[in-house]
């Protein structure tokens, strides 16, 4: 291990740091952005280890810093200045902004990692200006976090990832925009956004008419796409912890967040200010709902707090809108998430559940007929099994379970599946997930805000934590006993054992919102579920 100095923003250090430079050594620096880890961007040895330090790809090129436009040339950094460079460094340098233009024959291959195009950029962090003018060198440098990981916005982030590889890091205080520059390629037919940063495409086309944003800035790339800027194809931005991304309205958000919590401990939430209050679990803030910019600065340091909550096995992120500066915190954070997104329905999901013979399908008739449109989990489920993605997995699990014709042999599905609790949670792991995406696309079809999920299984299948509002059906063990004796011809065993299976009343108690007694007359469950209904119908909003 080297030793690293910690060095300050004054003078002296700034010139500490620039014979570390000259030498050849490697320095983080403080730039408005992030923090960059720079070296002699004309020194191929020099720049090398940027990459060991990092433990970065060689194949992942490198931005170059110098303090002003006239440095461009002066040190013939780039082949030829296109005219859309000089506007837009007259609108947005010294600044958050990095344009690839054609290389100079100076730029070492391990900076442009063999490409003919160079990126280049101007800084306004004072610290950055101060040690590019001493130094008098370009400075190529990227964010100067481990390789993987979110980029250092504090030179305690830098310390925690680089003590000790590094020969120093001046602190200049936390970076005032938080997330890495604007990169826009000047190399292509139309100007093209690589990476999208505090200066937006908005922005940028007020100066320069209309730009591309490339498509891996918003999705993920295929096998076998080639990314236009290399840094693009690497896992990134990511905590060890898993980051999931929910994509839907704040209400939605909040709703599906406390159902989660409430099944399942180890979560916490990654918000804007406003949801807190609203969430059970542990909460990473990022700033307020309208305030990009102040999202955009605490976003790194969130995602790098997200590895010291205890006892947290995911986050679940508040997925921002892809405009604006949104773009750039949507472009990390779904990288963090490593492109795992689960997009909450729009509807409103009444989630209507209950033990066995208490009399959930009476109620989702009655509610048919008050209006409300019912999307059904068993005809979902007759739907999931002939899947054919889902047949394979069960032919997998349970050997050959089709018929001749190709379709599935239920009742030897039913046979197996039920000869073991293994089996049975075999079946539904297989089943559930389909089951629920037929019903959320068959929800998302219906006209109206509101739909009913009639689904026995809601909590099993984990449909619960889409609904909105949850109502269970509960009776007697009794009562419920003798109708499912009568119903479905079983004897007392037979109707205990499948009564056993289910989960107890406490926990319905515990997990839904309503419940809807039918323990008296027919007549008077009839109006509770009624009365329920018109309820919904008059008042859906207040509730
Ligand atoms: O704000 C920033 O840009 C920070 C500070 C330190 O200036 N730097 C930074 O560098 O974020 P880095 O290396 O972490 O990200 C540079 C990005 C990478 O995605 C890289 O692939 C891309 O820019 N890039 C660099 N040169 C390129 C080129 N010639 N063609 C295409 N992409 C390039
Ligand atoms: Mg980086």
């Amino acid at each position: 291990m080297m030793k690293t100095y910690h060095l300050t923003n004054t003078q002296p250090d700034i010139e500490q740091a620039s014979a570390i430079l000259r030498d050849g050594g490697l320095v983080a620096m403080p730039t408005e952005t992030v923090y960059g880890l720079a070296a002699n961007a004309l020194d191929g040895e020099a720049v090398r280890r940027i990459f060991e330090a990092k433990g970065r790809p060689m194949d992942n090129p490198l931005i170059v810093h110098v303090a002003e436009f006239s440095d461009i040339e002066r040190l013939r950094l780039v082949s030829e200045i296109p005219e859309k460079a000089i506007k837009l460094a007259q609108a947005f340098w010294p600044g958050p902004l990095t344009i690839i233009m054609p290389k100079g024959e100076v730029i070492p291959d391990e900076v442009s990692a063999g490409l003919s195009t160079v990126a280049i950029r101007i800084p306004s962090h004072p610290d950055a200006q101060r040690l590019l003018k001493t130094s008098g060198l370009a400075l190529a440098a990227p964010s100067a976090n481990t390789s993987g990981k979110p980029s250092p916005t504090t030179a305690q982030h830098v310390i925690d990832d680089m003590e000790g590889r590094i020969e120093a890091v001046i602190d200049g205080g936390s970076c005032s925009v938080g997330v890495e520059s604007t990169v826009i390629t000047l190399a292509a037919d139309t100007p093209r956004i690589l990476r999208p940063g505090l200066i937006t495409r908005e922005e940028i086309e007020a100066v320069i008419g209309a730009i591309e944003v490339d498509h891996a800035v918003l999705h993920q790339l295929e096998n076998n796409e080639k990314a236009s800027s290399p840094g693009m194809k690497y896992k990134h931005y990511a905590p060890r912890t898993r980051v999931v991304l929910l994509r839907g309205s704040d209400e939605r958000y909040i709703t599906y967040m406390n159902r989660l919590y409430a099944r399942d401990p180890h979560i916490a939430a990654m918000c804007y200010d406003e949801d807190k209050p609203q969430l059970d679990m542990p909460c990473i803030t990022i700033g307020g709902m309208d305030d990009e910019k102040a999202q955009a600065k605490t976003l790194f340091d969130a995602l790098r707090a997200v590895d010291d909550l205890e006892d947290v096995n995911a986050v679940y992120a508040h997925c921002p809108e892809a405009t604006g500066v949104g773009m750039a915190l949507y472009n990390r954070l779904i990288r963090a998430a490593a492109f795992e997104v689960i997009d909450l329905p729009e509807k409103r999901i009444i989630g209507l559940t209950g033990q066995t013979g208490a009399g959930k399908s009476e109620a989702a008739r009655l509610l048919a007929e008050c209006g409300f449109p019912i999307v059904s989990a068993d005809e979902a489920a007759r739907l999931a099994v002939e899947d054919s993605e889902v047949k394979a997995m069960l032919c997998a699990s349970f050997g050959n379970v089709l018929l001749p014709d190709g379709s599935l042999d239920r009742r030897r599905v039913a046979q197996i599946a039920f000869s073991s609790p293994e089996n049975t949670e075999t079946l539904n792991a297989i089943t559930h997930p389909k089951i629920s995406e037929i019903m959320l696309a068959q929800a998302e079809k219906i006209n109206g805000d509101t739909v009913v999920f009639d689904a026995s299984q809601l909590f099993e299948a984990r449909q619960d934590v889409f609904c909105y509002r949850i109502v269970g059906v509960l009776a007697d063990p009794e009562l419920r006993a003798e109708r499912i004796m009568r119903r479905d011809g079983l004897s007392t065993e037979e109707a205990e054992r499948r009564m056993s299976v289910q989960l107890s009343e406490e926990f319905f108690i515990a997990h839904c919102d309503d419940i809807l007694y039918n323990n008296g007359s027919a007549e008077a469950f009839f109006d509770a579920v009624r009365q329920y209904g018109e309820r919904w119908c008059a008042d859906e909003q207040k509730i």
